[in-house]
């Protein structure tokens, strides 16, 4: 009996664990704060972009809550939903400038997407305007487009940098580390393309800290910036 009795307890516990975290809405332990390089968005999108290579500058992806054990990010939690009025017209015109849809040009329908996947997951700490607030707030405290030109890398379609390379000056400036993010083009097997700058912040969205996740470009394959 004893020998049927715990396997059943088990599998009751089992289950009550894993409805206690499906149902856990909100639990990160850190941010990733997302920039792009949008002549990468777009050219690996397949079709083109909207405004494709006007935008020669880093712009914001998105503020992600994560979770250092469950590398699913937390998503589509139960938050209240997007609400275009809360981007009042000051921050409004902000982030048409730090965070604009590159790929449809449909800015508003791109936060609301960002919102109501990553910034509903944290809303205990961010509110909606606090969360764009903060986000436009990150992007202006450093300028990658700057920080990589003052260490000469620029947009070229010929040179190419080792990871540590493009990961160097931003450390330098930011004192921390970054996770750079990559896209391949199966038809060029050698290469990878800088994509994504990652800067990782505490549970609060307020201190920068080291990002210590790995996986964002190949090893050993050169990158190209253009
Ligand atoms: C995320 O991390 C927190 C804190 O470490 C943990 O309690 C929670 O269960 C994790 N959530 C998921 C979905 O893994
Ligand atoms: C980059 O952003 C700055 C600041 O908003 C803007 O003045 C500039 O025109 C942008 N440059 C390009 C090439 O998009
Ligand atoms: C989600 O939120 C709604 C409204 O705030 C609430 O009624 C519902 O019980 C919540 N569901 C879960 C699983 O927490
Ligand atoms: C842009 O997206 C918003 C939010 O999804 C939507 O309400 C609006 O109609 C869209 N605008 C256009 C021009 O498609
Ligand atoms: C960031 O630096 C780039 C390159 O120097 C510059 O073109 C851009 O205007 C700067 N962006 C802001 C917001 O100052
Ligand atoms: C620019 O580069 C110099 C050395 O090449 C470095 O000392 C300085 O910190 C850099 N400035 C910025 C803003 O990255
Ligand atoms: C990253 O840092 C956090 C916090 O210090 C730690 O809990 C986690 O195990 C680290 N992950 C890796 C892959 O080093």
């Amino acid at each position: 009996m004893a020998m049927l009795k715990s396997p059943l307890a088990f599998l009751v516990l089992a289950f009550f664990l894993c409805f206690i975290m499906s149902t856990g809405d909100g639990t990160y332990d850190y941010f990733q704060f997302v920039q792009q390089w949008p002549p990468t968005t777009c050219g690996v999108r397949g079709k083109p972009c909207s405004k494709p290579r006007l935008l020669q500058n880093f712009t914001i992806h998105g503020l992600w809550p994560s979770n250092y054990s469950n590398p699913t990010m937390p998503s589509n939690c139960n938050g209240s939903k997007f609400e275009a009025r809360k981007v009042y017209p000051q921050l409004r015109s902000d982030l048409k400038i730090s965070w604009p849809d590159v790929e449809s040009g449909n800015d508003t329908k791109f936060w609301e997407g960002e919102w109501n996947k990553h910034g509903t997951c944290s809303e205990q700490i961010l509110n909606q305007m606090q969360y764009f607030e903060r986000s436009h707030a990150m992007w202006t405290s450093y300028n990658i487009t700057k920080i990589l030109k003052n260490a000469s890398i620029v947009p070229s379609a010929k040179q190419k940098w080792k990871y540590s390379d493009i990961l160097s000056p931003i450390k330098t400036a930011t004192g921390r580390t970054p996770l750079l993010r990559c896209r391949t083009d199966p038809a060029l097997r050698n290469v990878q393309f800088l994509h994504e700058v990652v800067f990782c912040y505490g549970y609060n969205a307020l201190k920068q800290i080291d990002c210590n996740r790995t996986a964002g470009c190949k090893n050993q394959v050169d990158i190209v910036f253009k």
